[in-house]
């Protein structure tokens, strides 16, 4: 029996997957750039038995370090991905898995991108197989959820990369630009239309196809911002495309509403700091909460004005991060 820990890092999408072509699969309709954080992780054990027989166990470890069987849901989305990953490998066995988010999971945070991720990486070690980042990339976006496909790498990162479609790439590591990250919760309880649903009611919106039309551009636009390290013109596109996710969303058939009145109230704030020289730019996933994207120098002053805003419940401080990494102590 071996047994292998992960701790993998969530990510912000600056340019985001929204649609696919092909979904059970995760292939997007367009291609994605995303920061891979620090602070939002998930650590995964995964322990696997050469031939046991019997199905395969999944449990979720708590703060007090008690573990704990998690929903039918979950269980059965790890267990299928554990089962993708033991026909890759031609394997028979048996794995134990337990997992545990270092963010509250009542924030409201997606965390298939990190939980995926680390249990991608986690399942492939502990049944002793070599892949390459590619590879793994490819292999955690088989779970269903695009964005794992970008986890598994830090610093800046592009899904699918250029020409390919399966696997990211790493467009820079994460000392070529020390952003930062203050995720503003506004809302604790989970989201009320997976991502799944998003992407499949995408293409419904009037505004898919004039999406599609310009994507190519803002893609480049984003590209060479990053590499550039030019903030308001990275920070200036990054809030257009969330707010378009969300138009896209709004404007589907049957229309999904993230946002909550508290969004808002922190995306007018952050305009407002923007004429006061604060560079300080928002942007949401499918969900209310709001990510604020600040270079470093600028980190201490959004942090501090995001904390006095009634309609932030806490604020979680995070940034660029270096990616997944392997860790001596185990879950289980
Ligand atoms: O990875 P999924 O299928 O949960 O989709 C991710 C959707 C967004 O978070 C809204 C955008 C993104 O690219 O991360």
């Amino acid at each position: 029996m071996s047994k292998v820990t992960v701790t993998a890092p969530a990510n912000i999408a600056f340019i985001k997957y929204w649609g696919a072509r092909d979904l059970d699969r995760a292939i997007p309709c367009t291609p994605s750039i995303s920061m891979t954080l620090r602070a939002c992780c998930s650590r995964t054990t995964v322990a696997f038995e050469p031939n046991a027989p019997g199905e395969d166990e999944v449990r979720i470890r708590k703060s007090n370090g008690e573990l704990k069987e998690p929903d039918a849901g979950f269980r059965d989305r790890a267990r299928q991905h554990l089962d993708r990953l033991r026909d890759w490998a031609g394997r028979t066995g048996r794995f134990r898995m337990a997992t545990q988010n270092s963010f509250p999971s009542a924030a409201g945070l997606a965390s298939s991108a990190s939980g995926f991720s680390a249990l991608t990486l986690a399942a492939v070690r502990a049944m002793e197989q070599d892949a390459s980042p590619a590879q793994l990339s490819v292999l955690a976006r088989r779970s269903g959820s695009g964005s794992a496909a970008r986890s598994v790498m830090g610093g800046y990162v592009r899904w699918p990369s250029n020409g390919e479609e399966g696997a990211a790439e790493q467009l820079a590591p994460a000392d070529h630009w020390d952003l930062r990250d203050v995720i503003a919760i506004v809302e604790t309880s989970p989201k009320k239309v997976p991502s799944r649903e998003g992407h499949r009611r995408a293409p419904t919106s009037p505004f898919f196809e004039t999406r599609l039309d310009h994507m190519d551009d803002r893609l480049e636009g984003v590209q060479s911002a990053l590499m550039e390290r030019e903030m308001s013109t990275l920070g200036r596109v990054v809030e257009e495309e969330a707010i378009e996710l969300h138009l896209i969303a709004m404007s589907s058939r049957p229309p999904i509403f993230y946002w909550a009145p508290e969004t808002l109230a922190v995306l007018s704030a952050i305009r407002t700091w923007r004429e006061e020289g604060v560079a300080a730019y928002a942007t949401m996933d499918a969900g209310a909460n709001v990510h604020v994207i600040c270079p470093a120098s600028d980190e201490p002053r959004v942090a501090e004005r995001l904390d006095r805003l009634s309609a932030v419940h806490e604020i979680i401080r995070d940034g660029v991060g270096t990616g997944p990494t392997f860790e001596p102590d185990h879950l289980f």
